[in-house]
């Protein structure tokens, strides 16, 4: 029988004496993060980035919920969809990868029309943005004359440019009473649109969309958690149903829940959404033990280390955006920019 060699897929990069040398610095300050025997796999791959991200001025920025060779190795600017669409503006870059889900790409774009904004999997979408066009918001301001349209940032760019003003999780009830409206659209996730119902007197009204991460929670979830962890702290995402969030401690943003950790260290603590968010603040939070939940959401694991490279190598995929709709979205992002 004759001998066979194995040789390396035509993109995969080698852990080699000299990858190992020059990532051994960074190895020390992620080592928290990430273990020995991950690192082998991820540094060929952060060795080659941060060649890439010098060679292009390009910076990588990254959601709470990418994973943790993304979120501690190579990002420039980790945040929730508000913080990554406000300091994108500051970023002093040629190119900007978003290491997160379309929609996110297209705020980052619509805000640095002049910066080539790239997303590395074009298929990274969102349950959110999914669930309603341009051609549904015309209709429902046919419908709902006169009243208000605030859009959450998870959609197309066609259902921001039909919109008012944009929101986010981080500022939804803010933007909502901030129109001194009595009655107000919030679309198109019915369970923000209910939890931010719960905290206002403005009337909402909305649409039937859901994230499909985050929908699936259920209270009955939550009383089970608390008999097995009587002392556990509950942090939900308002994209979580509304009953889910009635039974948790705090609700709040991917970034709210993060600074709830680090602010006020509970013993205990159950994030009541994507479960990578919990991986990445774990060794920040030594202090805190973390009951796991695994929900991921399969949108944004579709970036990973190895595509990220590739993007930055063939300058893949550049987001650009309808001219037509470019200045009504953004006028509504930065609306909302305005009005935080
Ligand atoms: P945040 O704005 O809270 O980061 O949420 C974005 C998101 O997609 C949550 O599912
Ligand atoms: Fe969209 Fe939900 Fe994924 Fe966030 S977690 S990107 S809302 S599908």
């Amino acid at each position: 029988m004759s001998a066979s060699t194995v040789v390396p897929e035509k993109d995969e990069l080698l852990y080699t004496p000299d990858v190992a040398n020059r990532m051994a610095p960074v190895f020390d300050r992620v080592s928290s993060a990430i273990s020995e025997v991950e690192w082998p796999e991820f540094a060929p791959y952060v060795d080659r980035i941060m060649q890439l991200k010098q060679e292009r001025n390009a910076v990588i920025l990254a959601h709470n919920y990418q994973t943790r060779d993304i979120y501690h190795c190579v990002s420039d600017i980790v945040g929730d969809s508000l913080a990554l669409a406000q300091k994108a503006m500051e970023v002093d870059a040629d190119v900007i990868v978003m290491a997160g889900v379309h929609f996110m790409a297209e705020t980052t774009k619509l805000l640095n029309p002049s910066k080539t904004v790239l997303i590395p999997d074009l298929r990274a979408g969102c349950s959110l943005a999914e669930s309603i066009t341009g051609a549904d918001v015309r209709q429902l301001r046919k419908t709902y004359p006169g009243v208000p349209i605030v859009t959450y940032v998870n959609t197309s760019v066609e259902v921001k440019a039909e919109s008012d003003i944009c929101c986010t999780s981080a500022n939804a009830t803010r933007i909502v009473e901030s129109l001194g409206a009595d009655k107000v659209l919030l679309i198109p996730d019915q369970y923000l649109a209910k939890n931010v119902a719960a905290e206002t007197d403005v009337e909402i009204l909305t649409w039937a969309g859901a994230c499909e991460v985050h929908e699936r929670f259920t209270a009955s979830q939550i009383i089970q958690l608390r008999k097995a962890h009587p002392d556990v702290t509950v942090l939900a995402h308002p994209e979580c149903p509304p009953e889910v969030v009635e039974q948790s401690d705090f609700s709040g943003s991917t970034a709210a829940l993060i600074n709830y950790v680090s602010d006020r260290k509970p013993e205990e603590v159950a994030l009541i959404t994507e479960c990578s968010m919990g991986e990445n603040i774990a060794s920040h939070n030594p202090e805190t033990k973390f009951i796991r939940s695994c929900s991921l959401c399969p949108h944004m694991q579709r970036i990973n280390l190895m595509n990220i490279c590739q993007s930055l190598e063939g300058m893949t995929h550049e987001v650009t955006i309808d001219p037509a709709l470019a200045d009504r979205a953004r006028l509504a992002v930065q609306r909302m920019l305005d009005a935080s």
